[in-house]
């Protein structure tokens, strides 16, 4: 399917996201990560995939026409980091390690995106299944995962260490499956569609 008409990017994390990602990662997680994980994760991983989602366009502030004119002569503007995600890619397994928005621009359709983009990279490097934790009392998360075709695998219990809660362990089936790509197909088409009609272009 074609990310290019959508009106976010999402594209591989660079050293230079690190500082936006960490912004974020500061809000939701009672452990967030530190930015030398993030570093391990990019340069030294040879397993992760981490991706960012950014508008495609930078926000028309008062200065509109001057962003207008600074884009047609190609002048770098990047828009800031909305949400980021990674997993890890291992015997076969695409485990989804992060996935996050930022506050403000949540329910926006970007953490779905995300997953998506996740999903299709992937299947694309030959991953059989994707597979991942979730907080019991996570349930946003797990909407967001059920919605894409993830069942609930075992319950581990006091898996984070901080609170001492379960989590969920979640899998999709087989990635190439017919099953799994007609789901798939299905509400990335809608996805598509409500992405594009809160075009911010
Ligand atoms: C989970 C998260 C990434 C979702 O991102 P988002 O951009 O707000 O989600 P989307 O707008 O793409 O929503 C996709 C689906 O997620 C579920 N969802 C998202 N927000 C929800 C909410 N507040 N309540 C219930 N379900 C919700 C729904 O199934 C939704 O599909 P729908 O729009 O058809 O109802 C975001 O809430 C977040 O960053 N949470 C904090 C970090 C976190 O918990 N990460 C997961 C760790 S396992």
């Amino acid at each position: 399917m074609d990310y290019t008409n959508l009106p976010y990017v999402v594209e591989p994390m660079r050293l230079r996201d690190i500082e936006e990602v960490m912004e974020i990662e500061r809000a939701p997680f009672l452990s967030p990560w530190s930015a030398r994980a993030y570093r391990y994760e990019l340069l030294d991983n040879d397993s992760s995939h981490y991706f960012v989602a950014r508008q495609r366009w930078a926000e028309r502030t008062g200065s509109g026409l001057l962003t207008r004119a600074r884009r047609s002569l190609g002048v770098g503007i990047r828009p800031a980091v909305l949400g980021y995600g990674g997993f890890w890619l291992r015997h076969g397994e695409a485990h989804i390690s992060t996935i996050a928005v930022q506050p403000n621009w949540r329910r926006r359709g970007i953490g779905e995106l995300l997953l998506v983009a996740m999903l299709d990279r992937a299947t694309e490097l030959g991953a059989e299944r994707a597979t991942l934790e979730v907080r019991v009392s996570n349930v946003t998360a797990q909407n967001l995962y059920y919605k894409y075709g993830f069942q609930q695998v075992e319950l581990r219990r006091h898996y984070y260490h901080d609170s001492d809660e379960d989590a969920l362990s979640m899998s999709t089936g087989r990635l190439t499956s017919a099953t799994f790509q007609s789901h798939f197909r299905q509400v990335k088409q809608a996805l598509w569609e409500k992405l594009t009609h809160f075009s911010f272009r």
